[in-house]
């Protein structure tokens, strides 16, 4: 057997049960760790930290010495792949992303057509110096965000209540919006299989505002887009497993998993495991999907939450995680609980 093989999370891609479940979580490296905002501090703004492979190792790493979680996700944002487009992007303290608008087809025309890769290598650096740091048991993970979702900050500027902005484009100006989808499922592809090459033994694909579009948009921006991501990654690269997230999916769900589009699927904290998981095939590896609130409030919500979601999938593959990234308040000991509640389940 190969050493791949051997890790629990690719064990659960591959469609195997594994018990007890392999654990990871989104944004496990982030403001609820000490340690992160003080190496944060150090690094200056954000993006600093993003590009500086020494310190988005160490980053990276910081929850997965305190916790040994079975996957370490890269260091990153999904922002990376507008900025190296070419578009302004910003993260403002205590605000959140900040990106100069791009509206008109002039403001299109300013960005590369094909991702000019190189201006990745700081990311691609700190995968390869993560192959080589984390412990062989840790699945390594890369990301990026799926085209709507990204594009929708690249129209707004910035995150906005159920991506009016960029919604309303879609209706009022299809070729624009197929354009700037399709840049970015051509960049997206070649951005994950670099990834890949780099040293990723799986990569997420988050699609974080999918509960904004409705059904006559749902194909033509999210679901179509996506599996083209995929496809393209297989074709390249047939080894590289996929997990996609679309948050708010709902019954789209079912859509992913009958076209085959991703070795896993990752469940939201709305989606009920014990009604969802009998409806998909038992071999396709699903994630999630504790409420981030949940682990916040910590107690008997907490553990119900975990054993309601241990109940519901035993016997299936099934990699436990939250149905969102973790918040910054966040108690450090609830996630110390959350472990050893389902490793010692
Ligand atoms: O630990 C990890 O999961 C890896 C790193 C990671 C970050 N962002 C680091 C980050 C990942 C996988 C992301 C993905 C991401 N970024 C998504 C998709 C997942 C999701 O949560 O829906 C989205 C929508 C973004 C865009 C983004 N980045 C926003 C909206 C913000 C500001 C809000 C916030 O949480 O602060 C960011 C900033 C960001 N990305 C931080 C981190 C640790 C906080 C920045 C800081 O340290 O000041």
């Amino acid at each position: 057997m190969s050493t791949r093989s051997t890790k629990a999370i690719l064990r659960v891609l591959n469609g195997e049960p594994v018990w007890p479940l392999p654990i990871w979580i989104m944004r496990q490296a982030g403001r609820y760790l000490p340690e992160y905002r003080e190496t944060r501090k150090q690094a200056g703004s954000f993006l600093d930290l993003c590009y500086n492979p020494k310190l988005a190792e160490e980053v990276t790493l910081q929850p997965i010495r305190r916790f040994g979680f079975d996957a370490s996700i890269l260091f990153s944002d999904i922002l990376v792949i507008p900025h190296a487009l070419g578009q302004d992007v910003r993260f403002v303290e205590n605000e959140g992303p900040k990106l100069e608008p791009i509206t008109s087809d002039k403001d299109f025309s300013r960005l590369a057509d094909e991702l000019p890769l190189e201006r990745l290598d700081p990311v691609f650096e700190t995968l390869d110096r993560l192959s080589k740091s984390l412990p062989k048991e840790t699945t390594l993970l890369g990301f990026c965000g799926a085209p709507w979702t990204v594009a929708s900050y690249m129209i707004a500027g910035k995150g906005t209540p159920d991506q009016a902005p960029a919604r309303i484009t879609a209706y009022r100006d299809p070729v624009f919006m197929d354009a700037l989808i399709d840049r970015l499922v051509r960049a997206s592809t070649a951005y994950l299989i670099r990834q890949i090459d780099a040293g990723a033994e799986a990569v997420q694909i988050f699609e974080s505002f999918g509960s904004a579009l409705p059904p006559a948009l749902f194909d033509r921006l999210s679901l179509n887009p996506i599996r083209r991501m995929v496809e393209g990654l297989k074709a390249a690269r047939p080894d590289a497993k996929v997990i996609v997230f679309v948050r708010g999916g709902g019954a789209n769900l079912h859509r992913f998993a009958s076209a085959g589009i991703g070795d896993g699927l990752a469940l939201d904290w709305t989606l009920d495991p014990a009604l969802v998981l009998p409806t998909l095939p038992n071999t396709l590896a699903t994630q999630g999907n504790l409420d981030p609130l949940a682990l916040i409030a910590g107690g008997a919500p907490l553990e119900q939450g975990i054993d309601h979601i241990l109940n519901a999938v035993r016997g299936r593959p099934h990699i436990f995680n939250l149905g969102h990234g973790i918040l910054p308040e966040t108690p450090v000991e609830h996630v110390a609980q959350m472990i050893a509640r389902v490793r010692g389940a």
